[in-house]
Formats: structure tokens, sequence, C-alpha cells
């Protein structure tokens, strides 16, 4: 078999050559993205990672021998092509990087033949997902995916250019741990060495990236695999990569400070967006309290109102019945959107009841200063105006409300105001607002577990004057825990860690572990917590997210080169899947589902 390569050496990448290279001999690789047969001339357009460029072969040029080979050109065979860089002969195609040259051949080497493809390589495809997944390699060939690869594998790059330069030192943690269910649910991996023992895969290195600030490593950061076994979504998959990092000595705006720069010097070098410094705060109750969401989108208003109060003494039974069991009545106005038909406004009242609303009362002012309204015939003329009053209502506005169970109003109206911003266009896709959430709850209170759960992890700190709270009202206690979000996505969350071992014991005890439970799960970090330990803090990105929404892709899927899919399968390979027999009885485990017979 002839060597491949033999006395080729490729001189440029595709779109590397340009009109400067006129009269030069260059040579170029990669996939045929289409070639088409002239009669006595052909023309290939050549594709690789950098983009096409075209290749015109003649026999007066290259020889019957190459013409030959090249009149056998099927789309993704792969070549290198030996040939002199000339102007475009026929007319410039401004589409293409570039559309002002092409290589007359001298020489053509196949490297390798293709079959026809089950889909074509061409960006934006239409081609159903599932397919373009069990395909993955050819669907990586595709320009939009490669785009997002590499400006993947650019935030990675300047990213760790950035902490290294701050003085973080990249330390890689285990994968095999073990399992402290708090939080997601583990991935498990069994022990051949130690039967019925299982390891877990990391949710994130949290508690190893602590034991390195007790180790003294002051400044770490890791670009890290994280497993969580979680029910999927957009922009959720069961394996994903953090950029994570962890501070000694800092309090939250040292976090915040050098985030802000990092976040800026990442956007800028790679998708050459510029981040305002700094970056706008908002506590949790605050974000609730306007947005009805702790990842508020704030490119728009739509802001909540608390009508709770004007509503208080009404004669609708949905509004005081709401405010008898201790929720609230809150609204929007959808300003100008006071003549929408009647099957929308019933869209929207669907669209709430899936985020667990009974209902959506609205109303909608008409020219003439009357009422067009679901609950009007409930109220006085007074208490109506009163409440359009209250929301700033105009003629031609639509108010929309929710009453119910605080949790309830703010996840409907949440989604809500996103919902109608999107229908009346109010989100500019281009801008990048982001925005800190400060101040969570430490807690939430689990109606499953009848227990507190942490809200961040039960190593976050709290806010030093709730202390009192923790005995009195938990549910109240705020945490020095942060969110960083972007656009309505919450790209990266951390806190302030607990660095005493009595009161992330007594943290423990909050969250209904006994001394015992707690030391046999984390008796490794409280006992490392009694051998002098540095304040610390950290945070983590997701950066699967953050390159989904700088690539504004709608899918996390996209920015990751093998992803899985709902219900976390891999399409390509087809993991998961059974295993031998032997295995399992060497790993001690016996079946019991149906799927082994
Ligand atoms: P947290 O659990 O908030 O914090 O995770 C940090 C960030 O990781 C991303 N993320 C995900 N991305 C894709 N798929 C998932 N299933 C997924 N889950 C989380 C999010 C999120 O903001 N150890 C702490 C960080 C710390 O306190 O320093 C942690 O893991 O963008
Ligand atoms: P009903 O009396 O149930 O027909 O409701 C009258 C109006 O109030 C309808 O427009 C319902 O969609 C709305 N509604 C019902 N429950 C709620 C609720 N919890 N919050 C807001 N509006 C509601």
């Amino acid at each position: 078999m002839a060597e491949a390569m033999k006395g080729l050496h490729r001189s440029h990448r595709c779109t590397e050559v340009s009109n400067k290279n006129i009269g030069e001999t260059v040579t170029v690789m990669g996939w045929v993205q289409k070639s088409r047969n002239k009669g006595g001339i052909i023309f290939v357009d050549l594709r690789d990672r950098s983009g096409l460029l075209q290749i015109i072969f003649e026999e007066s040029d290259c020889g019957s021998d190459n013409f030959a080979k090249a009149e056998k050109l099927r789309s993704e065979f792969v070549v290198a092509v030996v040939g002199n860089v000339e102007a475009r002969s026929g007319a410039v195609n401004e589409n293409l990087a570039t559309g002002d040259v092409e290589i007359r051949a001298t020489q053509l080497r196949i490297l390798s033949e293709a079959e026809t493809t089950p889909f074509q390589i061409e960006e934006g495809s239409k081609t159903r997902e599932e397919l373009r997944l069990q395909y993955r390699y050819l669907d990586l060939r595709r320009p939009d995916l490669q785009k997002n690869m590499i400006l993947r594998s650019k935030v990675a790059n300047v990213t760790r250019q950035f902490l290294s330069e701050e003085g973080f030192i990249e330390v890689e943690t285990p994968i095999l741990c073990k399992s402290t269910p708090e939080g997601a649910r583990d991935y498990l991996v069994p022990s051949r060495v130690h039967p019925g023992n299982f390891y877990a895969l990391p949710q994130s290195p949290q508690l190893f990236k602590q034991l390195l600030m007790v180790a003294g490593y002051d400044r770490y950061f890791q670009i890290a695999k994280c497993f969580r076994d979680e029910d999927l979504r957009a922009d959720r998959q069961p394996e994903f990569t953090q950029i994570d990092m962890e501070l000694s000595f800092v309090d939250v705006d040292d976090v915040i400070s050098v985030n802000e720069r990092l976040l800026k010097k990442m956007f800028e070098e790679s998708i050459g967006i510029d981040v305002p410094l700094p970056i706008q705060r908002m506590t949790y109750a605050e974000a609730m309290e306007r947005f009805g969401s702790d990842k508020p989108d704030i490119r728009f208003g739509l802001e909540l109102k608390n009508v709770s109060e004007v509503v208080a003494n009404c004669s609708f039974a949905v509004f005081t019945g709401a405010l008898a069991k201790g929720g609230s009545v809150r609204g929007i106005n959808a300003e100008g959107q006071g003549d929408m038909p009647r099957k929308k406004i019933d869209a929207l009242v669907e669209f709430a009841k899936g985020y667990g609303a009974k209902g959506l009362a609205y109303l909608a002012v008409e020219a003439d200063g009357s009422y067009k309204s679901s609950f009007a015939k409930f109220m006085t003329e007074e208490e109506l105006s009163a409440l359009v009053a209250a929301m700033n209502g105009k003629p031609g506005d639509l108010l929309l409300f929710a009453a119910d169970e605080d949790d309830i109003v703010f996840s409907v109206l949440g989604a809500l105001r996103i919902e109608v911003a999107k229908g009346l266009d109010l989100i500019h896709k281009d801008e990048y607002k982001f925005l800190w959430v400060t101040e969570f709850p430490l807690l939430e209170y689990s109606k499953e577990e009848n227990r507190y759960t942490a809200k961040h992890h039960p190593f976050t700190m709290l806010m030093e004057e709730d202390l009192p709270l923790l005995d009195t009202d938990p549910g109240k206690v705020r945490a020095k825990a942060y969110d960083i979000t972007l656009n309505g996505t919450e790209i990266g969350g951390g806190s302030v860690r607990i660095f005493q071992s009595d009161v992330q014991e007594r943290m423990f005890e909050v969250l209904g572990f006994t001394k015992e439970q707690a030391y046999d799960r984390f008796g490794f970090l409280l006992n490392a917590f009694k051998y002098g330990v540095p304040p610390h803090a950290g945070l983590a990105y997701g950066l699967d997210r953050l390159v989904m929404l700088m690539t504004q892709e709608d899918s996390i899927r996209d920015v990751i080169a093998f992803p899985k899919v709902k219900d976390a399968s891999d399409l390509m390979t087809d993991a998961p899947n059974v295993v031998d027999e032997k295995q399992l009885v060497e790993l001690s485990i016996a079946l019991t589902t149906e799927d082994e017979k």
C-alpha cells in the first residue's frame, strides 16, 4: 500500500489561501464538498474546518492520470491537491472567504473514498436531530458545529490564560468519588475489589476544591467534568463541564470582582462583545418580587406588581380566596396589547396553567376607558379603577393577574412575562445582559422529605446577621450565595463557604443529619476543618451553557461534541447498554429487572 502522505505537506488550510498567494503553488487537503464535471473541466469545492476553496482540474494542467482521478471524485472523498493560486476566472463569490481565488490543480491524491452520507454536510441542516446524532462524526463536519466547537475551545483557552495570570493553579480532582447524596442523583460505579461498594461520579468538585483550600493552594481552578443523574432539558446534560474555581482569604466582593474581569475578557476575546463593568447586582428577594424569577431576563421590563392590598377587600373570590390562604395577587401589564384576540389570551391562560396556575385573570382597558375582562363583573367600578391605576394601566393595555401561593404566582408570572415578551418581540437577541443575583435563601423546605434542604449546597455560609434566625425561622436565613445570570439563564453559581467546623456541624443538624450521619458522609471535610482552614469562597460556571448563549443556540447539544439525548442515551455509541454476564459476576452484581432475561 502506498504511503498516503508521502511527499505531501499541507501548506495552507482552505481559507488561509487568499489573493495574496496568487502565483504561488500550494498544497491543500480536505473533504470534497461538491464536484461538478463540466466536460473537460472539473470544479471541486474543497472543505476543511476553516471553510471552502474552489479547485479547478483541467487535463492540460494536471495530466490525464490526475484528471481521471478527479472524474471519480464524489462528496466527502478526502483528497490532497497541489496547485497554483489564481484569481477567480468566473464571477467572484461574495459569500465565500476565498471567493476571489481558485486553485488550478497540478496534482491530486485521493486519500480516502466515501460512501454516500446519510445526510448532506451543510450549514443549517434540516435533517432531523436523531439521525444527525447517530452519525455525529458527520454532523460535526458541518460548519455550524465546527464554529461552535472552535468557539468552545477558545473560551476554555481564554479562561485558562486569565485564571493562570491571576494566580490560580489548575488541579485535577477525582472522577471516582464517594457518594454524598445531597443535591441531584449520583451516577454510581460498582467496585470490583470491594463487592457491594460503589463510587459516585462527581456532581461537582465542590468538596475537593474546599480541601485544596485547606491544603493551602489559595486559588484553584479546573475545567471539570461533572455528572448529575437528573431529568434533562434544553440546557441540561447528564455530564457537563464546569469552569470551577475556589479562592482563599476572600469574601463575596472578591469573587465577584475577579469573575467580572474574567467574563469581560471571555466575551471580548471570544465573540467581541463588551461587558460593561460592574455588572448589575440584585438580591434574590428583589429578583423574585420584580421578575418572579431568580434568574431574570432583564433585557425587557414587564415587571410584576403586587396588587394584593389593592384587591384585599374586593368581591372577586379568586383574589380574596388566594389572599385568605396566605397567598398573593400579582400582575403584569402587557402595554398596548389591549386588542389581543380572545384566542391568544386563551393561549396565555393555558400557558399559565402549564406552570401550575389555576387560571389567569385578565383585563383589557379599551380606548373609551371601558373594560374587557374575565373578572370585571365581580368587581365594583371603584375597585376596578384602583386596580388599573395600581398597574399603571392605560387605554390599550392588557393586564394579566395570577392569584395563588407566592411560589406559584412567581413561577407563573415569571414565565408569562417571557412568553409575552416573545410575542411582542421585546427580546433583542444580540443584547447580553448579565446580572448577579445575591443573598439567596440558605434553605428550602422539601415537602417530600419533610425537612429543610440546602438551596445551594450544605457548605454555603449564611449571612452573619441572619444567624439567630437559624433557630427561629430557618426558611428566612439568607446565604452568602450568588448566581451569575445572562439573559435569563443561570450560567454560574457559587458561595462563601462555612469554614468553622462548629457552624458546619450546626448546618448539618438543621438539614436533619445526626452528628454520626454527618461524620459518616462528610467526615473527611469536618476532620479537615480541625486543622486550620482559611476563609474561602468560589464559583462554577456551566461552560456548555455559556457557549450555548454565546453562539445563540437553543440547545446545549449544539455546543457539545458528543451529547446525550433526553433519556440520557448516546445515539451514536448506544450507551448505556447491557454488559456481559462475566463483567457482572466480577462486580458481584445480580440484576433484578426484566431486562436481564
Ligand atoms: P451549581 O450546581 O450551581 O454549583 O452548578 C454550577 C453551574 O453548572 C451548570 N450546570 C449544568 N450545566 C449543564 N447541565 C447540567 N445538568 C448542569 N447543572 C449545573 C450551571 C450552573 O450554574 N459546586 C457548585 C459551585 C460552587 O459553589 O462553587 C456547583 O456545582 O450553569
Ligand atoms: P372562574 O370564576 O373560575 O371562572 O374564574 C374567573 C377568571 O379568573 C377566569 O379568567 C380564570 O382564568 C381566572 N382565575 C381562576 N383562578 C385564578 C387564579 N388562581 N389566579 C388568577 N386568575 C384566576
